[in-house]
Parts: structure tokens; C-alpha cells; sequence
């Protein structure tokens, strides 16, 4: 971890929380993690577009197993349930009898992985598991599997490494927290 100010560091954040070392280390070791607990199954790491595909293409590497790889998207319902989401890009392969792993860049009420999670059970796949790289575990609302965690962050706005303020600054390589003003 570095709370050092990066010289390209946006001006709409205040100081580096994850450098790229610190993050490339932590996903070496869930890959790791995940290749042990996975060896021999069928495994899928499946991530919803678009923060987390960054993180995806980073931690499959360190994954020393046979893997397939799928996406999915989603969009909020404007006056649905809380969390409530459709699918606008649905997985590509049927995942019945499949140990699933839902790989997220971050993790904050947790209602949208919730939701994901309930349509993901109800086809069937044999195991289904969450390996986050970020958890602001303060705020979840619903408890959740969080089979694998990168790292606890405090309750602060972060971008980078896949994580946006407007669309922007998810090509940082590292994470950084927002200013507070530029949030408001
Ligand atoms: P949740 O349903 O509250 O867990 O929302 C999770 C989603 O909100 C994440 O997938 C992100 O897209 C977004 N999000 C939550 N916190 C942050 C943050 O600090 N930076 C960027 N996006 C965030």
C-alpha cells in the first residue's frame, strides 16, 4: 500500500490506496487460492461488465487450472426492488453443474450481486462462489458467499483498475479514493 501522491495521480482524487504492485501481488495469491480449491472441477470465472473485467483478465492469469472464461451485464430497473437489475448481455454458456465463480472488482451494499447471484443459482451450477478484489464491508446490506477477498476498504469512493467516477479513470493502473468534493 502507498499513501504517496503519484505524479499522475487525476485531480479529482486524493491519494493512491492500492499501488499496482500491492494489487498484482494480492491477485497472484487468489489465483492461487482459487486453482487449489478448484483443481479438477469444471470451473467458470464469470464477471458483470464492465468494472470487473479488468480484474478478470488479470486473476485468470494466476489461475493455474483448466478455466473457462464468460460475461454477463446488467442494467438497474428505474423503479424496481432495490438492486433490482435485467440482463442486457446474458452468459454466453449454460453453467449447470459448473463450480461458478463471480469475479467482481467491488463489493459495496452488495443488493446488484445479490440479485445476480439468485439468477445465476437458479441454473443449477454446482458451486457458486464471489472473488472480489475490493469489499467495503461497512456498508453491505445482504450478506453474501465473499468466497475470496482482495482487500477490506474503507467506506471511501475509489477508482482505477476497472473502477469509474463518470465513466472515467477505470485505465489507472492503480486505486485511488476521490476527493470528497468531486463526488458531490
Ligand atoms: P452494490 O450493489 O451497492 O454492491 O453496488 C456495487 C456497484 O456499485 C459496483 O459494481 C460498482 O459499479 C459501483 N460502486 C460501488 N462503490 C464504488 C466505488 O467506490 N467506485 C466505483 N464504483 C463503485
Amino acid at each position: 500500500m502507498s499513501s504517496e501522491r503519484g505524479p499522475d495521480l487525476p485531480p479529482v482524487a486524493d491519494r493512491v490506496l492500492l499501488d499496482a504492485g500491492s494489487i498484482a501481488e494480492r491477485v497472484r495469491e487468489l489465483g492461487a487460492a482459487i486453482a487449489e480449491d478448484h483443481a479438477g472441477e469444471d470451473l467458470r470465472l464469470i464477471t458483470v461488465l464492465r468494472g470487473g473485467a479488468m480484474f478478470l483478465a488479470d486473476l485468470c492469469r494466476a489461475v493455474d487450472a483448466s478455466l473457462q472464461l464468460d460475461y454477463m451485464a446488467v442494467s438497474s430497473y428505474v423503479g424496481g426492488a432495490p438492486g433490482a437489475v435485467r440482463i442486457t448481455k446474458d452468459l454466453d454458456d449454460d453453467i449447470e453443474g459448473a463450480a461458478v465463480i463471480v469475479v467482481e472488482d467491488i463489493i459495496d451494499t452488495g443488493l446488484t450481486l445479490n440479485y445476480v447471484l439468485s439468477m445465476l443459482r437458479a441454473r443449477k451450477p454446482a458451486s457458486l462462489g464471489v472473488c472480489t478484489l475490493l469489499d467495503k464491508d461497512v456498508r453491505r446490506i445482504v450478506d453474501l458467499p465473499v468466497t475470496y477477498r482482495g482487500f477490506s476498504i474503507p467506506d471511501r469512493f475509489v477508482i482505477g483498475y476497472g473502477l469509474d467516477l463518470g465513466g472515467l479513470y477505470r485505465n489507472l493502473p492503480y486505486v485511488a479514493t476521490v476527493r470528497d468534493e468531486a463526488i458531490l
